[in-house]
């Protein structure tokens, strides 16, 4: 036993020996690599730092903004979203958070001016030299700024890619720009407010590839002195209800400031002008008027 002992003796501290040796080379490796990966992440964050001030920052698609993530709208939708506005150079559109401009430099292009808000000051970094070197920095400009402190009442055309509780906190503003006014959305809706058209793009597009356009409409709702006979509309968003004399009109709405109803089998159009409207009976070529009371 004692020889077992005195043999075992020296083996058990030569494993003891090995054993301390061993997890002193374990933490020795620990250190070294938690070392290591305070140098990586310090120098990842250096690296970040200065290809942000060289003006080399490159938006990472879903990287976090104030109320929605960066996603960029495809070109093909892009197009489609003007096309359905109808933009002409006549018209100054406005990009509620526009991201990397996309939006505002293909409007510039078709010879629109264009304005971007956006939250993020190195997305309108990046916007607006993108705009410059496209070669439109005086017609497509970019705003550092919150959409929901902003002024857009100018817009003739308002895009947006925003989320649909975003799209309805900002309704109500929206539905008091001046009657006309287009705005078109990147695949989300308004709350109750039914778009007046949407549109699908297949070709070069694979996600958010719906775009939907609502015009403001103008202000109907009240009574109106139609001939003889009294118009009494009510209004919900571009949705109209109500009676011509006895007799209730159907598919009746306002798009800006157009105005269609039927009644009796006559298909009325015309025009809104504040407290006036006027216009035509189809098919007969008769004209109708009609003033508020
Ligand atoms: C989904 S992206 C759309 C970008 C661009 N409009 C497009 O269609 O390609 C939404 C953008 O809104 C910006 N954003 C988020 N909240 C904002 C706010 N409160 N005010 C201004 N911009 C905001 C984000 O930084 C992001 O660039």
């Amino acid at each position: 036993m004692d020889r077992l002992l005195t043999r075992r003796t020296p083996r058990s501290s030569r494993a003891v020996a090995a054993q301390a040796d061993s997890s002193a080379r374990t933490r020795a490796f620990m250190m070294m690599f938690a070392l290591l990966l305070v140098l990586a992440t310090a120098f990842a964050a250096m690296a970040q730092e200065q290809s942000n001030k060289g003006g080399t920052y490159e938006p990472q698609v879903g990287q976090a903004g104030k109320d929605v993530v960066w996603v960029p709208t495809p070109q093909a939708l892009v197009d489609k979203m003007l096309e359905m506005a109808k933009a002409t150079p006549k018209d100054y559109l406005i990009d509620l958070g526009s991201g990397d401009g996309r939006t505002v430099i293909t409007a510039a292009k078709l010879g629109l001016t264009a304005k971007g808000i956006e939250y993020n000051p190195q997305m309108v970094e990046v916007a607006q030299k993108a705009a410059k070197a496209a070669g439109v920095s005086e017609k497509a400009t970019f705003e550092k700024a919150d959409i929901f402190e902003s002024d857009f009442s100018k817009a003739d055309i308002i895009t947006m890619f925003l989320l649909p509780w975003i799209n309805e906190k900002l309704s109500p503003t929206l539905l008091k720009l001046k009657p006309g006014t287009r705005l078109v959305s990147n695949t989300f809706t308004m709350g109750e407010w039914q778009p007046d058209e949407t549109a699908t793009v297949t070709a070069d597009c694979t996600n958010y590839c719906k775009a939907l356009l609502w015009i403001v409409p103008a202000n109907a709702e009240g009574t109106w002195q139609l001939g003889e006979a009294e118009l009494k509309l009510k209004q919900s968003y571009q949705m109209l209800s109500g009676t011509l004399g006895p007799t209730e009109i159907t598919d009746a709405r306002v798009r800006g400031t157009a105005i269609s109803f039927s009644v009796g089998g006559a298909n009325y159009t015309g025009t809104l002008e504040g407290k006036s409207m006027s216009g035509t009976i189809a098919g007969s070529n008769a004209k109708w008027t009609a003033t508020m009371k």
